[in-house]
């Protein structure tokens, strides 16, 4: 089968199609023919060596799919040949196949396609979990997005909003923004123009944001910080700048807040009861129409890496995906 390797690690443009032999299951995997990978943050750091996960040389990155289930293994009850899933795979998605742990698998409805599936584990399951469980945000309070137009970011502005939360949505573009506003952002700020704490006291008349989202990290981290509410709740969701901030933890005393750690991946691990009945919900919020992914743009195995290029440069909005098997 073939696959975008990753054989020594650099940047997107080092990746190799190659072919590699179709890899085999254990009692409690199954096999799965990708019909599409999301292409996430984690991709573009883990081909770096950069990442928290350290794959052995070589492999595919890709840490989402969807796909069919070609083969069971013998311990797994709950799936079958055939099956139309959605897979957490944390890498091995860049490929014509790809080996999952049963556990990380989910079916997915006849209604959902490919593409739009293969953008729903990472970002929905991410946000939800954020917002519903960690900072259990409320109708009626206000929540600032920070990278607004990204992958988890769009979905944190779509769900902020079906929470009934007014939203505020951060980015660094105008163009970003108004795709934020298209998904339902109450306000905008432009971060790279516009002062970002004055603009929160404007908008929440001196109270600031109830609940600040995260991903991104660096210099706007503490400015976000010193911009919530009594009693807030930060999200620290990831550090898409490269920089991960320090704050004077006199702020938390002040603001009486709550800083907030977010860590899907080892959420799925430790209650996937728990991830599962969020990913259930995200399901039926899709079939219902009250979320829908924003896909960027469709890539190919052989164009995957310019979906990396262009994550690197800021340039995707909501999630890029890469369609493998037809
Ligand atoms: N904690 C968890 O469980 C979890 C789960 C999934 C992802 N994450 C993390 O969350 C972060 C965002 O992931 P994502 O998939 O949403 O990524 P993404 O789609 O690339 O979005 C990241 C956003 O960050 C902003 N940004 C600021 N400085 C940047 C830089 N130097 N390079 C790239 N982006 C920059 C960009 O928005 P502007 O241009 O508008 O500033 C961009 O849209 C990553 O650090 C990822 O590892 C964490």
């Amino acid at each position: 089968m073939k696959a975008l390797l990753c054989t020594s690690y650099g940047l997107p443009e080092t990746l190799e199609i190659s072919e590699v032999p179709t890899p085999k299951i254990a009692a409690d995997e199954v096999l799965i023919q990708v019909k599409a990978c999301g292409v996430n943050f984690p991709d573009v750091l883990i081909i770096q060596n950069k990442y928290q996960v350290k794959p052995p040389l070589p492999f595919a990155p890709g840490g989402e799919v969807s796909g069919i289930i070609l083969e069971v293994g013998e311990k797994v009850n709950h799936l079958k040949k055939g099956d139309r899933v959605i897979a957490l795979c944390g890498w091995g998605g860049f490929a014509e196949e790809v080996v999952v742990n049963a556990k990380r698998v989910f079916l997915i409805p006849v209604d959902l396609d490919f593409i739009s599936a293969a953008a729903t584990l990472y970002t929905y399951g991410t946000s939800y979990y954020a917002l519903k469980d960690r900072a259990v945000l409320k109708a009626g309070e206000t929540l600032l997005v920070l990278g607004a137009a990204g992958g988890v970011g769009l979905a944190a502005v779509e769900l902020g909003k079906m929470m009934g939360a007014t939203v505020i949505a951060a980015a660094s573009t105008d163009e970003k923004l108004a795709l934020c506003k298209a998904k339902g952002a109450d306000f905008t700020i432009n971060y790279s123009t516009e002062d970002l704490r004055k603009m929160v006291k404007e908008i929440t008349g001196e109270r600031g944001a109830d609940v600040v989202f995260d991903p991104i990290g660096g210099d706007l981290s503490e400015v976000a910080l010193r911009s919530i509410a009594w009693k807030g709740r930060y999200l620290v969701v990831g550090f898409a700048s490269g920089d991960i901030p320090m704050f004077p933890n006199n702020l938390a005393l002040l603001k009486g807040c709550s800083i907030v750690g977010v860590f899907w991946g080892s959420f799925s691990e430790r209650q996937p009861q728990d991830n599962q009945k969020n990913i259930v919900e995200l399901l039926s919020l899709h079939k219902n129409g009250k979320i829908k992914q924003h896909i960027h743009k469709i890539f190919t195995l052989e164009t995957a890496p310019q979906a990396l290029t262009e994550l690197i440069n800021r340039k995707v909005k909501g999630k890029a995906v890469v369609k493998v098997c037809d």
